[in-house]
């Protein structure tokens, strides 16, 4: 029997890894797979409530790291990781996406020998200055495997000469979740307990450092949300960071007219992403996320990992400055729309071959 352990850590793994944990199940007699969640984040809305949504089972060991700086944050999972890899000897560790958690677990694994496979290889963005993508090149620089999710992947990589027979491409689990919860999605009452009608409102999200953490660029997104709720209903569940920031900074009253509601859960978001007008996000996933639903999304950042979302998807980036915003939504509101497709192997069928590739190529059982 192999034994296999997949990292969470912080909320945007939870819909990576549970497709993953499904899939290994038709494997259940060659491979034990356990999930080891780092506690990067720990609030109940951004991560109890995701295992709950995505009928994941419990996590096998819980490191409850919590927040810090980049550095405590990432020295803590390290040492804690550390523990559990000697303990449970893994045969393949698998991390996805690019977070703090993603890296100090590489990190440690590659130095017990314990083979990595990261899910959600290759992207880059281009821009040293955002954390994730410095996990995201230091990650594929010392993994072992890698399962990338676009083409554009899969060229970073072969530039990068990782080498090409420990490369698959193999669609999105992201996108296997949401074909997973999106009946769920259906079921939710979470526009009615808002108050508010399908396709009549724009979803914001904002939690990247660059937007929210320096007073006055916060300040002058929040003013164009401030400007749109005049006449458009705006929801905003708002991650517990930019919350604090809104009221550190004393901006609350921008957003008298905005449903400014707590981080969601992945169902009752899934729901609102799906009834939107259109979507207004500096996320990561949110982006390949509107994409896979065909809901136009404007993406508040000058680059993004992910441009299949802008080439053949529904996203277009926009700079991070007050006129650029309102030109975007106007052109939302009143002008024709992008048509996307949905890019290559995002099928919700990615994780059924990731899994195929461990069992037989990887762990060779
Ligand atoms: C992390 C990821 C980012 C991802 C985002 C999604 C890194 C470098 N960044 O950023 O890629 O898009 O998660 O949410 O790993 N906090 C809470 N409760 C929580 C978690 C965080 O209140 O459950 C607050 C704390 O004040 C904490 C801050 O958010 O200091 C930052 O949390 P952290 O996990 O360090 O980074 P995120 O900004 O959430």
């Amino acid at each position: 029997m192999k034994r296999v352990v997949s990292v969470v850590g912080a909320r945007p793994n939870f819909m990576k890894v549970a497709p993953i944990d499904r899939a290994f199940k038709k494997y259940s007699d060659k491979v034990e797979h356990l999930i080891v969640h780092t506690g990067q984040h720990y609030d109940a809305k951004m991560s109890d409530a995701f295992f709950q949504d995505l009928e994941m089972p419990e996590p096998a060991v819980f490191l409850g790291i919590g927040s810090g700086s980049h550095a405590d944050q990432t020295a803590k999972v390290i040492m804690g990781f550390e523990k559990v890899c000697l303990d449970l000897k893994p045969d393949l560790v698998i991390v996805v996406g690019d977070v703090n958690s993603t890296i100090a677990c590489t990190l440690t694994a590659v130095k017990l020998e314990i083979p990595v496979a990261h899910v959600e290889a290759g992207l880059r963005s281009g821009d040293r200055k955002m954390p994730e993508e410095i996990n995201r090149l230091a990650t594929d620089a010392i993994c072992d495997y890698c399962f990338v999710t676009e083409e554009s992947g899969m060229k970073f990589l072969k530039e990068s000469h990782f080498p090409e027979d420990k490369t698959f491409f193999v669609g999105n689990t992201m996108i296997d979740s949401q074909h997973f919860a999106l009946a769920k999605a259906e079921e939710s009452n979470v526009l009615k307990e808002i108050g508010i009608e399908a396709g009549k409102y724009v979803l914001v999200t904002l939690h990247r450092p660059s937007n929210v953490d320096e007073p006055e660029q916060l300040q002058t997104v929040l003013k164009v949300l401030a400007e749109l709720s005049q006449h458009r209903a705006v929801v905003f569940p708002v991650h517990p960071r930019t919350r604090k920031n809104i009221e550190s900074f004393g901006l609350n009253e921008l957003l008298k007219n905005v449903h400014f509601i707590d981080a969601q859960g992945y169902i009752d978001f899934l729901a609102l992403m799906k009834n939107a007008d259109f979507v207004l996000t500096d996320s990561g996933g949110i982006q390949e996320e509107t994409t896979a639903l065909k809901i136009p999304c404007i993406t508040v950042r000058t680059t993004t990992e992910r441009p299949v979302t802008c080439e053949i998807g529904t996203n277009i980036l926009i700079e991070p400055t007050a006129d650029a915003m309102k030109t975007a939504i106007d052109n939302m509101l009143n002008k024709p729309r992008k048509a996307g497709a949905i890019p290559p192997m995002w099928d919700g069928r990615a994780a059924e071959r990731i899994t195929e590739i461990i069992v037989s190529q990887i762990l060779n059982v």
